[in-house]
């Protein structure tokens, strides 16, 4: 397995809208792993293939607590929402492409996604929670948009421009 550099704002791949995966093959498993080992190690508890530079709709997600025994990682090729609650719920959201910013962001408070898991198989899952909100999260990414975008422009540009700062500070 192979730790994947983590892409961050104001990065522009960041906003590419990703294709689906045609064939969960050999090459597509590997990369699910690459991308639990660079989430894990993060850490972080949601991972976009386009965030390490991949543009194909796959992500990984576990949302036990950083340190602990991590067994329950969620791989999805496709994954899409095919419901969302009108009920919404507000969480602090984080992003590894937007380090050190957390804002509250309200989404659909249950979802069922349907994703083809890292053996081929088609699956559904329902979610509710602190995992629907990441799986939503996670497939945004896919179509380019990130957690600030939720918010105002006022406060995403103030995020965008301080984050554009630190990096070129570094
Ligand atoms: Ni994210």
């Amino acid at each position: 397995m192979a730790l994947l550099p983590i892409l961050t704002i104001p990065d522009n791949r960041l906003k590419v809208k990703a294709k689906p995966v045609a064939n969960v093959d050999g090459r597509v498993a590997a990369l699910m792993d690459d991308m639990l080992e660079t989430m894990y190690r993060a850490p972080g508890i949601g991972l976009a293939a386009p965030q390490v530079g991949v543009h194909e709709r796959i992500i990984v997600v576990d949302l036990s607590e950083p340190g602990q025994a991590r067994k329950a990682p969620l791989l999805m090729a496709n994954p899409r929402l095919i419901l969302s609650s009108d009920e919404q719920s507000t969480y602090e959201e984080g992003c590894l492409s937007v380090p050190e910013v957390y804002a509250e962001v309200s989404r659909p408070a249950q979802v069922k996604v349907r994703y083809v898991d890292r053996g081929g198989e088609e699956r559904e899952l329902e979610a509710d929670g602190l995992l629907a909100t990441c799986i939503q999260h996670e497939i945004e990414h896919l179509d380019g948009v990130l957690f600030i975008d939720h918010l105002s422009a006022l406060k995403r540009n103030m995020i965008v421009r301080k984050l554009s700062k630190l990096k070129r500070a570094g």
